[in-house]
C-alpha cells in the first residue's frame, strides 16, 4: 500500500531525515485526533446552547472570545500537552505557555473565522511548529521571533462540509481526509499545485475607503476587467474565514488580500503572523504560489512577537507580483 495514502504514512516517510521530524509527526497526530473533537463538537451544536455565545472574555488580539473558540483552545492545548510541544502560542491567551523541554514550538489559531461560527459556514484551526532549542529555552522571549523560512510544518484544518487538513513539512503541500468509517485521515485530492495565473480575488471590499491608493488601484484594475490595463475578467469570492478562501485558492488558484488600512488597530491589517500568515505562507508556497506583505515575501520578515499582525497577499504567483507593482507606486 502506498503509505502517503494515510496521514500515519505521510507523516511517517516525512520523518525520516528532517530535523525534529518524528516529533513532528507525532504532534500532527495528536493535531489531528483535536479536529475532530472540534468537528463533533461542530456537529453537535454545541457543548451548551451555543457555540457562539460570548464568553465575556477578550482574546489577546481583542476580538470576544466565543464558546467555540475555548472549546477548540482546549482541545488542541490538551494535544501539545501529549506532544513534544515545549512551547504553546495561542491567539487565544495573552502570553506563550512553557509547557516542558520539548524540541517544537507551536504557534496556533485554534478558531480561525470566530465570526462565521453561527452562520454554520466553515472554519477552521491553524497551525505552525517551530524549533525549540536550548537558546529559546534560556530566553523564551526569542521562541516567537523567529521568520516562517524556519518553520518545520504548517497546516490548517477546515470544519465544513468535509473535514480536511492541508499540510506541509516542506515538501509539496497535501490534503487529508476524515474518513466517516475509518476515522482516521487519508489523502485527499491531487496534490495542491496553484495556479501562475489568477481568475478570482478575495478581500473585503467594504474597507475599500480605508485603503492606501496603490491598493485601491488594484482592486480597480481587477473589477475593470477585460476594458481595462489587465485584460480579462476577475471574479470575486470572500468568505471570511481564512481557511476556506485558501481552500479554494488552493484548488482553483485565485489571490487574497488583507491589507493594511486606516482604521485605528488595522494599520497593519487584521491577520496575526505568527498562527495565520507564517503557516499560511508555508503551505501556499509548497503549492507552487506566493504569499507577500504586499511588497516582500512573508515568510522572510521577522515577527516582532507572538501576536505581531501583517497586511497579507497569498495566491497566484503572477498576482503577487502585480499587488507589489501597484503598491510600489505609493511609495
Ligand atoms: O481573524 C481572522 C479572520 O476571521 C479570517 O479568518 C478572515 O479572513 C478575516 O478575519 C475576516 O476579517 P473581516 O471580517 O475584517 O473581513
Amino acid at each position: 500500500m502506498d503509505t502517503e495514502k494515510t496521514l500515519e504514512g505521510f507523516l511517517r516517510d516525512g520523518a525520516e531525515n528532517r530535523p525534529e521530524g518524528k516529533a513532528v509527526a507525532a504532534t500532527i497526530l495528536a493535531f489531528a485526533d483535536a479536529a475532530v473533537i472540534v468537528q463533533e463538537t461542530i456537529a453537535r451544536g454545541g457543548s451548551g446552547d451555543d457555540l457562539a455565545a460570548a464568553q465575556n472574555h477578550q482574546n489577546a488580539g481583542g476580538d470576544m472570545q466565543k464558546e467555540l473558540d475555548v472549546v477548540a483552545d482546549r482541545a488542541f492545548l490538551d494535544a501539545a500537552k501529549r506532544s513534544p510541544v515545549g512551547f504553546y502560542g495561542s491567539e487565544e491567551q495573552d502570553e506563550a505557555v512553557q509547557l516542558g523541554d520539548g524540541p517544537l514550538a507551536l504557534a496556533i489559531d485554534p478558531l480561525d473565522g470566530s465570526s462565521n461560527i453561527e452562520t454554520n459556514v466553515s472554519i477552521g484551526t491553524i497551525f505552525s511548529l517551530l524549533p525549540a532549542t536550548d537558546a529559546h529555552r534560556a530566553d523564551p522571549s526569542s521562541v516567537f521571533r523567529q521568520p516562517g523560512t524556519n518553520q518545520l510544518a504548517a497546516g490548517f484544518f477546515i470544519y465544513g462540509p468535509q473535514l480536511l487538513l492541508v499540510v506541509t513539512l516542506g515538501a509539496g503541500t497535501r490534503v487529508f481526509i476524515r474518513a466517516p468509517g475509518s476515522g482516521g485521515f487519508v489523502a485527499f485530492g491531487p496534490a495542491p499545485a496553484i495556479p501562475t495565473e489568477a481568475k478570482e480575488y478575495a478581500v473585503n471590499v467594504s474597507n475599500r475607503r480605508h485603503w492606501a491608493t496603490g491598493m485601491r488601484r488594484y482592486v480597480d484594475d481587477l473589477d475593470a476587467g477585460a476594458e481595462g490595463p489587465r485584460g480579462h475578467d476577475f471574479g470575486m469570492r470572500y468568505v471570511g474565514s481564512m481557511v476556506a478562501d485558501a481552500y479554494r485558492i488552493f484548488r482553483r488558484g485565485g489571490m487574497f488580500l488583507y491589507p493594511g488600512d486606516t482604521r485605528k488597530g488595522y494599520e497593519r491589517g487584521r491577520l496575526r503572523q505568527l498562527y495565520e500568515t507564517n503557516p499560511m505562507a508555508f503551505c501556499i508556497e509548497q503549492a507552487g504560489g506566493a504569499a507577500s506583505d504586499g511588497t516582500g515575501r512573508m515568510l522572510d520578515i521577522v515577527p516582532d512577537g507572538l501576536h505581531a499582525r501583517t497586511p497579507f497577499a497569498f495566491g497566484s504567483k503572477a498576482e503577487i507580483e502585480a499587488l507589489a507593482g501597484y503598491l510600489g507606486k505609493d511609495a
